[in-house]
């Protein structure tokens, strides 16, 4: 009987040591794997987005966090981007971040991507955050610490980029608590450097009178083509032609040929005339 009693005592035992360490697989072991070596995701201060205060304190900012970003993008354009920290608070001596791109509807823009190993990045669905590794927490270093990385961006003009960061200026203690927690938004706006311009003439008959409804067609770079019809003088105008690209400008009509023309569109161009030729005499 007491041995029996025993046995079970020894039996919960066990199944209590077992759930302990169930217990610390899953909180310690996991979420220290989770942020020493890159935070978890979702935690920039981003809309909708916690800091790392979900698991480190916010502490007092006694220190600077700051991101280093272009003042503005080109699309399809590769950046470095900066994350830096300092203080002259001595006990701060391990450090960390996570930043994302977004844009104003808070999808991820463009892509991240590593330089060193200081860096990695952590993928959640569409998004992709950048962190540190555990030797980017440069641990035991006082004063400041920084990181790079670059970031491509988005193909198209997507309006204004949003990088949204969080930082902690840790103690190094081993715990969560001590620590400092930091965040920053920059905004990046798109450049745009292709200006726009008019390309405009007339279309006019071997008389050189106008001609009423000619098609004029202009197809740019990539192939890209668009068309207009010369009005009761003849003459034809298409505005938001974008500068820096050379142009092939075509007149199609049924009572006259006129040679295709070739123009490199530096500025606007404002006599651009096409005179036709008879059919017949063409061939
Ligand atoms: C889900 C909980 C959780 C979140 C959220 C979290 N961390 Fe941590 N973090 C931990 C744990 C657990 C450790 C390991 C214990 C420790 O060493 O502090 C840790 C350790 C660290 C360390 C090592 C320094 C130290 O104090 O030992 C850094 C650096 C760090 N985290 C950065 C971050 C940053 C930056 C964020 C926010 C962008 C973040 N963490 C968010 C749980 C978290």
């Amino acid at each position: 009987m007491g041995s029996t009693i025993k046995n079970i005592k020894l039996g919960v035992l066990a199944l209590f040591t077992l759930g302990f360490a169930i217990l610390f697989f899953n909180s310690t072991f996991f979420k220290a794997e989770a942020s020493i070596n890159g935070a978890p995701t979702a935690r920039t201060g981003a809309p909708g987005e916690q800091t790392c205060t979900d698991c480190h304190n916010a502490g007092t900012n006694t220190g600077v966090f700051n991101v280093v970003a272009p003042s503005g993008y080109v699309p399809g354009q590769t950046y470095t981007i900066q994350v830096q920290h300092a203080t002259t608070d001595t006990t701060r001596r391990a450090w960390g971040f996570e930043l994302i791109p977004l844009t104003s509807g808070n999808a991820m823009a463009g892509t991240v991507a590593n330089l060193n190993t200081n860096t990695r990045v952590r993928v959640s669905g569409t998004k992709s955050y950048v962190t540190q590794t555990s030797a980017g927490t440069f641990s035991g270093q006082t004063l400041s610490a920084g990181w790079s990385f670059s970031w491509t961006a988005p193909a198209t003009n997507v309006g204004n980029v949003t990088l949204y960061a969080a930082g902690l200026q840790a103690d190094d203690s081993g715990d969560e608590s001590g620590d400092q927690t930091y965040v920053r938004s920059v905004v990046i706006p798109p450049i745009t450097t292709a200006s726009l311009v008019e390309i405009s003439g007339r279309v006019l008959t071997p008389e050189g009178r106008g001609l009423t409804n000619a098609r004029v067609t202009i197809t740019g770079p990539n192939g890209v083509r668009r068309t207009t019809l010369t009005t009761r003088f003849g003459s034809f105008r298409l505005v938001d032609v974008e500068v820096g690209s050379s142009y092939v400008i075509d007149v199609s009509s049924r009572r006259f040929h006129f040679d295709s023309r070739v123009v490199q569109v530096m500025d606007n161009m404002t006599d651009i005339d096409f005179i036709g030729q008879y059919w017949n005499i063409r061939q």
